[in-house]
């Protein structure tokens, strides 16, 4: 095995697209991205919305999402306003507006429970005359910050989904990462959520953390299955201290080696395997009978840029500062600074654009083949393959990370360590790249 690591630990995309950020021709401007929307909507007038909240109230030392921290809420009153302006703009460009159907709404951040009732209605009421019939809601929660007033909110619009910040529950783990949040505030969490009409919980942990031992992991998993969540997404500490400053707060001394970080995934991998849950793809296990695993073992499921699901549309929709929003040919992220952001949008009405992607036929083709391989983790033989690809499939049967079965390629449990390394084996950009660095390492 430690060879194998050795071998394909390699700094890789994650293909949340295809092809990757980094890899991006820029080549959209605000006219074409619009044109692009317009083309993709004429079928079906059906989009999905993320929506980004750079708040949080408290610095977690290890996080590498983008945020700011603000003490009082008020500080997102003009971000609100900005929010619904770039709505409104895009409504007034959109041919197809009076029929729009939004078949769902993803909250992420930052901390979407940073805001207060008030501003939580104020930013949706906008969407509702578009909701869909089988809309979904989906809300990033931190326990922290949860109020009784927020569930309402997520009542009414029949929010159905919620993914809480977890990370560990060991004392002095949460010590060394600047986020104190008992079990017992956890517990409470959950239970209101489910009270609330939410059928779906999945839990955010992360493995790598300063502190952490295999038994603490262990323990971490073992209390979080007592609250029975859905999903739980099990993700591997990036610690890039050189380019996100606050991780400087981290103490190093206390973080595990690559091979210690290894094994605290296998010990935690095999507790939740244990209890009836499901791999899928990278870092995400879900249990049996959850709407992921149904979706699995369906052959339904999806990869959007929020992760895995069992809906999509063709369009997705991104609000607010760095949001991501993309067609089936095109991909574009707004400004990441949220006062740069405000300023934009309170110019023009109309965010501007940080990065975009218009993609080529083959681009498409290849992104079809890398999100089919990650939802499915399979690939068929009937595929078509240049011989270079073939034969690099065939190493990856040696080395056991592959398996012929049936009338395709089958990703073992060991190749699904590795898979970034097998979609790699589509990515046309990287060949001839030396410089990879731009990515994490791909175990
Ligand atoms: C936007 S946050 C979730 C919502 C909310 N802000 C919270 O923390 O409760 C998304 C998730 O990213 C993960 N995350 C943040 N920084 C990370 C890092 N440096 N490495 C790995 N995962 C990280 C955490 O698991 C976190 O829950
Ligand atoms: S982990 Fe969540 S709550 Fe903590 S700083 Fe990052 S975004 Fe905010």
């Amino acid at each position: 095995m430690e060879k194998l690591y050795e071998k394909y630990d390699k700094a890789l995309p994650r293909y949340t697209s295809y092809p990757a950020l980094p890899h991006w021709n820029k080549a959209l401007n605000p006219f074409i991205w619009l044109e692009n929307v317009n083309e993709h909507l004429s079928g079906a007038p059906e989009l999905d919305i993320y929506i980004h909240i750079p708040y949080c109230k408290k610095l977690c030392w290890y996080c590498g999402c983008n945020r700011e921290i603000a003490k009082s809420e008020s500080k997102a009153d003009p971000y609100i306003t900005a929010l619904r302006a770039e709505w409104s703009f895009l409504l007034r460009n959109l041919g197809s507006a009076s029929k729009l159907k939004i078949k769902s709404i993803h909250l992420g951040g930052g901390t979407p429970t940073f805001l207060n009732r008030s501003q939580l209605e104020s930013m949706l009421e906008v969407f509702r005359p578009y909701i869909s019939n089988d809309f979904i809601g989906a809300v990033e929660i931190d326990p922290r910050t949860l109020t009784d007033e927020q569930l309402d909110v997520f009542k009414e619009y029949k929010f159905s989904r919620a993914s809480l910040g977890i990370q560990d529950f060991d004392p002095e783990v949460q010590k060394q990462i600047n986020r104190i949040q008992s079990y017992e505030l956890v517990v409470e969490t959950v239970s209101k959520l489910r009270a609330n009409g939410f059928k779906s919980i999945n839990f955010d942990l992360i493995y790598g953390l300063p502190a952490q031992s295999p038994e603490t992991v262990k323990a971490t998993i073992q209390k979080s299955l007592t609250l029975k969540p859905d999903l739980i997404s099990f993700y591997s500490y990036a610690h890039l201290p050189e380019r996100i400053k606050n991780q400087r707060l981290i103490n190093a001394d206390l973080l595990a080696s690559s091979s210690e970080k290894r094994a605290l995934y296998e010990g935690g991998r095999q507790e939740l395997l244990g209890d009836d849950f499901v791999e899928i793809g990278l870092d995400h296990f879900a249990k049996k009978g959850s709407y992921l695993e149904t979706a699995l073992r369906e052959n339904k499921l999806q990869r959007s840029f929020m992760g895995y699901t069992d809906q999509k549309s063709k369009v997705l929709i991104g609000l607010g500062a760095t949001s991501i929003s993309n067609t089936p040919s095109a991909y574009k992220q707004n400004e990441k600074n949220v006062k740069e952001y405000i300023n934009q949008i309170t110019l023009t009405g109309e965010a501007s654009i940080t990065t975009s992607h218009l993609l080529t036929p083959i681009d498409q083709e290849q992104n079809l083949k890398i999100q089919k391989l990650m939802c499915t983790q399979r690939i068929p033989l009937t595929e078509n393959l240049n011989p270079r690809t073939a034969l690099k499939l065939n190493q990856f049967v040696i080395d056991g990370l592959l398996e012929m079965k049936d009338d395709c390629y089958s990703v073992t449990e060991i190749g699904n360590i590795f898979l970034r390394n097998i979609c790699a084996i589509f990515d046309e950009y990287l060949e001839g790249q030396t410089e990879q660095k731009r990515f994490s390492q791909s175990v």
